[in-house]
């Protein structure tokens, strides 16, 4: 907003200038030799702002299985739903894995100041070699997984849902099947939702990294088909508290968090042990 809007200076055009990496609105254009007075408009403080990594003790690091969830909200609420069902469901998960001997190494982020443009994981990404990225061999992203009117939406790395995003990296495909068959173990239906970037798998499928992930939805309203599949009301926001100071435990819906939580052990428990489905 206006009133934290931080003057950063001047850039001259063709002058190279290197500053924070405010990741998404900023980008720099002007013609050789003007003048750009460069504002950041964003309620920022200064300080560091850490990722959080933790990786299997056991597993082959050639084969990384990446599981990762933001920990930051917006300063306007405590953000249970978004990402606090998210951070609390891999946590979980990682706690439970933490002494199997799994084939693959498993590693899990926590990713700082997603809210402000996916710096931390645009930034990890950033940070590795050609060959720690290939050793990726497929990212999962869960942010916000338990919202209160709530579908079972998993991002649609196929492009067989219709839902107008292009389809991801060579194996994403496979992901997101692999998560509707375990809904599908459970008779829930789920729906394709846009792999558009807008979470922290975004820099993972730029650099051609294959990607899933689980959402529940956010400002977006329920369809009266979806109402007819998942229950809750149609018309309505699946998260009436999307960045607001109301996203409290109260926002949290308990059968979305505990069926998403299991779906989320359940595909990192698969591909910890078996990635012959991904291409290499
Ligand atoms: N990344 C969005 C946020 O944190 C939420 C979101 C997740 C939107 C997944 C679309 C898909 O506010
Ligand atoms: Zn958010
Ligand atoms: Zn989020
Ligand atoms: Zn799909």
């Amino acid at each position: 907003t206006d009133a934290f809007a931080l003057d950063i200076g001047e850039w001259r055009a063709g002058v190279p200038m290197v500053f924070a990496d405010f990741a998404v609105g900023n980008e720099l254009a002007a013609t050789p030799g003007a003048t750009v007075r460069l504002r950041v408009d964003a309620t920022l403080t200064l300080g560091t702002n850490d990722n959080v990594i933790a990786e299997s003790r056991f597993g082959d690091p050639r084969n990384v299985v990446m599981v990762g969830a933001h920990l930051d909200s917006v300063p306007a609420g405590p953000g249970i739903n978004d990402n606090g069902s998210g951070s609390a469901s891999i946590l979980e998960v990682a706690e439970e894995m933490a002494l199997y001997p799994v084939k693959n190494k498993v590693r899990f982020a926590f990713w700082a100041a997603e809210e402000i443009g996916l710096l931390g994981s645009d930034q990890y990404v950033e940070s590795l070699s050609e060959a720690q990225r290939d050793r990726i061999r497929v990212y999962l992203n869960f942010d916000m997984v338990a919202s209160p009117n709530f579908a079972y939406k998993l991002y649609d790395g196929d492009d067989s849902d219709g839902v107008g995003s292009p389809a991801g990296p060579p194996g994403s495909a496979q992901i997101e099947q692999q998560l509707a068959r375990f809904y599908g173990t459970r008779s829930l239906p789920t729906v394709g939702t846009d792999f558009d970037g807008r979470s922290d798998y975004g820099p993972f499928i730029a650099v051609g990294i294959p990607a899933g992930g689980i959402f529940t939805g956010a400002e977006g309203i329920k369809t009266p088909e979806e109402a007819a599949l998942f229950g809750g009301t149609a018309g309505v926001a699946y998260d009436i508290c999307y960045h607001q100071a109301c996203d409290t435990i109260a926002n949290i819906n308990a059968t979305a968090l505990d069926v998403d939580a299991d779906a989320i052990a359940d595909s990192t428990a698969r591909f910890a042990f078996n990635l012959r489905s991904i291409p290499p």
